[in-house]
């Protein structure tokens, strides 16, 4: 088996640690002779560099090099693979992007609504560079892409770069079908689903059981009216329980398909925000949880340089990105849901899309699945979202407010142009040195 060179761009991320922890794991499907953790914030990610040492020091099976660095060219020559996981303006901007909308009683959260968008904007600023520096230091490497927004940054890269070998993945599809196995006793293994959308923007069509060679999705609708409780790492986190409860009301109201969790801030933006705390969001609940967690860990690691007490689940988050790569590297030819160009995936949904759909990952890249045509409900939310999308990237890159204003009107979590237009300047005035100037 070929050793490969792995670079983690985004190496001081809180999900870190799992993804290591998902390379250990596969070792016989996938070796590293060298992991190159790379971050713009370089104190924070040597911490983390510690206590990746420290594991990969007690629990990696063969000897392998950890370069921990902020220079693009010694993160990138030469790598067989990039995971990408960066989030420009850290957790203290997403706590901005979820309490502004607040304010003016709209959803305020991390990838969809208003916020979603500013931190879109963010992203292609901070992302397109990254893709550049990536190209030019390891043409032949895989960007396996996780940082969000995916749509939007999806958007962006194929514009400015459509030949990038990238692949758009997001771990929300897995961890709703892994949600479904542990609550009602299914075996993930057994389920072949179908499953169409825009990133954190899509619907379960049919789940076929291998098991008993039929579609058993009719089966699970009939039990989720209560919701789902939350079975990984997130549990007792109330954000992500209130999310999985409002599934329940979704299948309700609207039998037959099965929705991803986002779908709730497009659908009933009211009761998500009378639900809201707008002092205390999402934001603040992972950098006083996950992120003070592991953050101590590493402060730990640096002191004794031994990864003793991470004992902290992350879920399918590592394994779903790790399977990708190993189905690349090994031609496995997996299935995962996606993030990619339409091209006639949702022959209904116009062709110039980034969909999230069923697609076959070999050596030779991703093939996506072809589906039969989605129901107009879908179809006119799935559409109403990409122009909003497509017209924000347009924003980014033409310099244009006419567009940006334009992209929040049109998102269906805002009631109003009125209100569009002064979350937009207060987004404006809070990004200064992160979004381009839009005149
Ligand atoms: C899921 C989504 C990610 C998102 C994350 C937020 O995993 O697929 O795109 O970033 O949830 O989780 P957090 O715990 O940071 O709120
Ligand atoms: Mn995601």
């Amino acid at each position: 088996m070929n050793e490969v060179t792995i670079a983690i761009a985004g190496g001081g991320s809180t999900y870190t640690p799992g993804i290591v922890g998902a390379l250990i794991e596969n070792v016989d499907r996938l070796k590293m002779k060298e992991l190159r953790l790379y971050d713009c914030d370089f104190e924070r990610q040597e911490k983390m560099g510690h206590l990746i040492r420290a594991i990969l020091k007690q629990k990696y099976p063969h000897p392998i090099e950890v370069i921990v660095t902020d220079d693009p060219e010694k993160a990138f020559t030469g790598v067989d693979f990039v995971f990408s996981q960066i989030r420009v303006g850290g957790l203290k901007m997403r706590e901005k992007d979820e309490k502004i909308p607040l304010k003016y009683g709209c959803v305020g959260q991390e990838t969809c609504g208003p916020g979603g968008f500013a931190y879109g904007l963010r992203s292609i600023r901070g992302f397109l560079p990254l893709v550049e520096q990536i190209i030019r230091f390891a043409p032949e490497a895989w960007i396996l892409n996780y940082s969000n927004p995916e749509s939007i940054i999806a958007e962006a890269v194929r514009r400015a770069y459509p030949t990038a070998k990238i692949i758009n993945v997001c771990d929300m599809t897995i961890s709703i079908e892994e949600t479904i196995c542990a609550n009602f006793g299914y075996q993930h293994e057994d389920f072949i689903p179908e499953y169409y959308g825009l990133n954190h923007f899509g619907w379960y069509r049919s789940i076929y059981s291998k098991r008993e060679k039929r579609d058993i999705l009719p089966d699970i609708l009939d039990k989720m009216g209560a919701g789902l409780e939350v079975a990984d790492f997130n549990a007792g986190d109330a954000s992500w329980a209130a999310t999985y409860k409002m599934l329940g009301r979704i299948v309700t109201d609207f039998p037959g398909y099965l929705p991803n969790t986002y779908l709730e801030y497009y659908l009933y933006p009211d009761l998500v925000v009378a639900e809201a705390d707008p002092t205390h969001t999402r934001a603040n609940e992972v950098m006083e949880g996950r992120e003070t967690k592991v953050y101590a860990l590493a402060e730990q690691a640096k002191a004794n340089q031994d990864s003793a007490g991470l004992e902290i689940n992350f879920g399918s988050h590592g394994q779903y990105i790790v399977d990708i790569a190993t189905s690349l590297l090994n031609d496995e030819n997996r299935r995962f849901m996606l993030i990619t160009p339409n091209r006639g995936a949702i022959p209904n949904v116009r062709q110039d899309a980034v969909v999230e759909v069923p697609s076959y990952v070999s050596a030779k890249g991703i093939e996506p699945v072809c589906l039969d045509a989605i129901p107009d409900f879908h179809k006119g939310l799935i559409e109403a979202q990409c122009a909003a999308e497509k017209l924000l990237v347009d924003a980014y890159f033409e310099g244009s407010y006419l567009k940006a204003l334009q992209a929040y009107t049109l998102n269906q979590s805002v009631p109003s142009a009125n209100v569009a237009k002064k979350m937009l300047d207060d987004f404006i005035e809070v990004n200064r040195e992160y979004w381009p100037e839009l005149t």
